[in-house]
């Protein structure tokens, strides 16, 4: 059953209740009429409204009987209108739900292209720019050994801008594709995460606590952990003031599913939700977890927990 017809029978059930209300009152109808039969109410009021004649107060039982009709009326008005505007909440709340599918698919296809646009950069960069800066390097380097001084320097010059460029370039390719992802799986990818990160923030100290059977997940999933856990990672190194990270991943089989848990927790600042709220960074996270059909929390305590649930 869609999203859309279980709220529309949940909105039509005052409508049953409205039956049920129009059968008491029916009731309550037919007792007065019994009670006015047999007490002779009318015969009563008629007696004593008859020197009142000026005020064609006998008229009132017929008025009495044109606004209950007028009532009825307007009631069923109102009923009908009810109804069709829950039908129109229930349509647009439906409208919505899909929405909200197409958008997450959207994110799902944006993600993917991503990575198989970062592979391809990746690519290029380390086949052809690669080989034309070691070619250059190594031109250079036959250039320093000529008997020109003043060209030799220059070579040596080149040498050490060329090297700077590769080891610029080795930096953006780990970025780009972390080619231990790859080679030599999830788990090795991670560590090799962070003990770069580690080595380029020595007042942080960094914790990692992996479970072996993780390494046989899905190529997606994967995917998504290490980009959670980069981005986590350089958020702590620009916003949180940490001097203690904690990492954990698990597999965990609760009654429910078999779900990999990502932990990224630091002792520093804390996220603080400002009028601009989640920059791309952590939205990218959220889409990427989300669009795997998993959850992320952040939980503010004693710094900033990341927590990540991807079913299995
Ligand atoms: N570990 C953290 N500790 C404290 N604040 C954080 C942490 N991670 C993220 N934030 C806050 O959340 C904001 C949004 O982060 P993010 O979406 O990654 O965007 P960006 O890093 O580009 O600012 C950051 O600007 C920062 O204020
Ligand atoms: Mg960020």
């Amino acid at each position: 059953m869609t999203i859309g017809r279980v709220k529309l029978l949940c909105l039509l059930k005052p409508l049953s209740q409205q039956h049920s209300d129009l059968l008491k009152a029916t009731a309550i109808v037919l007792v007065i009429y019994a009670v006015s039969a047999i007490f002779d109410l009318a015969e009563h009021f008629t007696r004593w409204a008859a020197p009142l004649d000026a005020y064609e107060l006998d008229e009132l039982p017929v008025l009495m009987l044109a606004l209950a009709l007028a009532s009825v009326w307007f009631s069923h008005r109102r009923m009908r209108e009810i109804k069709n505007e829950m039908q129109l909440r229930a349509q647009s709340e439906h409208a919505l739900a899909r929405l909200a599918q197409e958008n997450q698919a959207l994110a799902r296809h944006a993600m993917q292209v991503q990575e198989e646009e970062r592979r391809f950069i990746a690519r290029e960069l380390h086949d052809d720019m690669g080989q034309y800066l070691t070619a250059i390097r190594l031109d250079a380097a036959a250039l320093a050994n000529t008997a020109d001084a003043k060209a030799a320097s220059h070579a040596q010059r080149i040498i050490s801008h060329t090297a700077h460029i590769q080891s610029a370039m080795k930096g953006l390719l780990h970025r780009l594709r972390h080619a231990a992802l790859d080679a030599h799986g999830l788990l090795e990818a991670l560590k090799t995460l962070v003990e770069e990160w580690k080595a380029q923030h020595l007042n942080i100290h960094c914790e990692l606590a992996l479970d072996e059977s993780c390494n046989a997940l899905s190529h997606a999933s994967n995917i998504v952990i290490f980009r959670v856990l980069q981005e986590a990672l350089t958020n702590i190194a620009r916003h949180a003031q940490a001097s203690h990270v904690s990492i954990t991943l698990a597999i965990t089989d609760t009654a429910t599913r078999p779900a990999v848990q990502l932990q990224i927790r630091d002792d520093g600042m804390g996220f603080k939700l400002t009028a601009s709220g989640y920059g791309f960074g952590l939205t990218g996270m959220r889409e990427r977890v989300e669009g795997a059909g998993g959850t992320l929390h952040l939980i503010n305590e004693n710094g900033l927990q990341i927590h990540v649930n991807l079913p299995l």
